[in-house]
């Protein structure tokens, strides 16, 4: 069997999204932390439309920020990797005819489509570095040339207590990916306490060419990023194997 690394390294971490689900209903908490309410709050000010037609959430989970949305939205797409999250989003979106909810793992693929708004909230993170540009691309590609791009990413010195995240993912490198690698123009831009909210639009005189040498420096951080995470994980995975085999005697 061909050794594919970055399908591995992909459902695993979709296995452990799924599995935080199955553990407990908003493991997060985003329906019951004022955080998250106040969160939800400023993201929706920023949103520069009184009303939007066809919009898309990727990495949605159960639904919270779509069903707030919803009522800005004559339609809005909410998709994610975890099959439980979706489970639930859907069942109480019987309640909200306008959304949709659909398992689908951003990574590999995005809906067919063409959106006015993309919601884009705490995701970015758990893509993995060396997919994260593709996966932008893919979503201006499906962005009208009028269509907005509502990005919203804890700043990096928040970034880490989730510990399956790479490490270096904060807001700051990850909105870089739209502005400065596919120019997408900024709108506006909301430094709050620990996060940030961008929402941007696509530039129409972007012909999708990238610098190289920004490329190349991507990939550099990207590797280190990478072998940063592998060596944290391995060493995590050593210990805990070493404590087991102890226990044992
Ligand atoms: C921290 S939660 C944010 C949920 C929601 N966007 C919000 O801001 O309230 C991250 C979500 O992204 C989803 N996710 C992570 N990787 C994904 C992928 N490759 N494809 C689709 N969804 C993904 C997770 O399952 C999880 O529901």
């Amino acid at each position: 069997m061909k050794w594919r690394a970055d399908v591995i390294k992909r459902s695993s971490q979709a296995d452990r999204l799924e599995a935080f689900y199955q553990e407990t209903e908003d493991p997060w908490g985003f329906e019951t932390e004022a955080y998250e309410r106040d969160r939800y709050q400023a993201t929706l000010a920023v949103l520069d439309r009184v009303r939007y037609e066809n919009a898309l959430e990727v990495g949605c989970g159960e639904g919270a920020f779509t069903f707030l949305v919803a009522d800005r939205v004559n339609h809005i797409l909410g998709v994610d990797v975890s099959e439980t999250a979706i489970s639930r989003a859907s069942r109480r979106g019987v309640s909200f005819p306008n959304t949709t909810f659909r398992t689908m793992d951003i990574g590999a693929s995005l809906p067919a489509g063409e959106f006015d708004l993309i919601i884009c909230s705490e995701v970015f993170y758990y893509i993995h570095p060396f997919q994260r540009l593709n996966v932008a691309r893919g979503m201006l590609k499906r962005l009208r040339p009028e269509g907005e791009l509502l990005l919203v990413h804890s700043n990096r010195s928040e970034s880490t207590t989730w510990p399956d995240v790479y490490g270096e993912g904060g807001a700051e490198g990850l909105h870089a990916l739209f502005t400065r690698y596919l120019r997408m123009n900024v709108i506006e831009e909301r430094l709050m306490q620990g996060y940030q909210i961008a929402l941007l639009r696509p530039d129409t005189q972007f012909d999708g060419t990238i610098n190289r040498l920004a490329l190349v420096r991507l990939i550099v951080s990207n590797a280190r990023a990478v072998v940063t995470h592998d060596f944290c994980e391995t060493a995590r995975a050593l210990k805990s194997g070493v404590k087991r085999a102890l226990n044992r005697d």
